[in-house]
């Protein structure tokens, strides 16, 4: 299926209609795409902001809830950011839902003790601004987690994900929920920049301690950053 990789304004629009449209099956289809596993990424990536309980922390880019729902039981207070009113209206068990693009984030500098994002780095239009506004809502000293999508580097799991992620996880999108978005998903990695420039952005935007990990193998990777002081 020809997809085009739309820049700017339309991009946004491109994808705010895309998970509109996807939201009522988001989560059905996650969990076959990712064997569930996910669910146990997210707690690492959530016990790696480092923060007591009962700290504020902003989900950005929250869709239905998978990482919100998680700060929640790790006893944070929990606020879920999204373009999509689509996705946040799915959203199961929400606490506080704000509408927003993530470049513009209607918060108050330093009203945050932590960020977290969930596979939505190359959903962004403005990566560099994104990052900006994560570390302006943070407090100094503030923590960020997020999660995205990797390929595996070499092997039998490259392979195999390639294939997974290719071919197969288009073909059941399509049979269950919107064709379209889900022979954009495979593609909109290209809008996925490096590691190394990914890492550098986030120096940029205002971070420390900027640290990344491979998951299981590389079929998914992690930031983990603090707010300069
Ligand atoms: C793949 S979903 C991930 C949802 C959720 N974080 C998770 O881990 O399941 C990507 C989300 O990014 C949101 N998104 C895309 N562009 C955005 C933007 N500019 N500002 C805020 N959210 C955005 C989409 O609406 C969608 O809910």
């Amino acid at each position: 299926m020809d997809i085009t990789l739309p820049q700017g304004e339309e991009k946004t629009q491109l994808v705010r209609s895309m998970f509109d449209s996807i939201a009522p099956r988001y989560e059905f289809v996650n969990k076959l795409m990712t064997f569930g596993l996910d669910a146990r990424w997210r707690r690492r990536a959530v016990a790696d902001l480092f923060l007591p309980p009962r700290c504020v922390v902003l989900d950005i880019a929250a869709g239905t809830g998978d990482f919100t729902r998680e700060l929640t039981k790790q006893g944070h207070l929990a606020v879920a950011t999204d373009l999509s009113y689509g996705m946040l209206h799915a959203g199961r068990k929400m606490p506080e839902r704000v509408q927003a693009d993530a470049s513009q984030l209607p918060f108050r500098s330093g009203s945050f003790d932590g960020v977290t994002c969930g596979y939505a780095l190359r959903n962004f239009t403005d990566l560099q601004g994104t990052f900006n506004e994560m570390a302006r809502v943070l407090r100094p000293g503030g923590r960020l987690s997020i999660l995205e999508v990797a390929e595996p580097e070499r092997g039998l799991l490259r392979t195999g994900f390639r294939i997974w992620f290719r071919h197969i996880v288009p073909f059941i999108g399509s049979l269950v929920s919107d064709r379209k978005a889900y022979h954009y998903l495979p593609k909109s990695t290209a809008y996925l920049p490096s590691r190394d420039v990914l890492l550098q952005m986030l120096l940029d935007a205002g971070f420390t301690s900027v640290n990344h990990r491979k998951v299981m193998g590389g079929l998914s990777q992690q930031f983990i950053a603090t707010r300069a002081s």
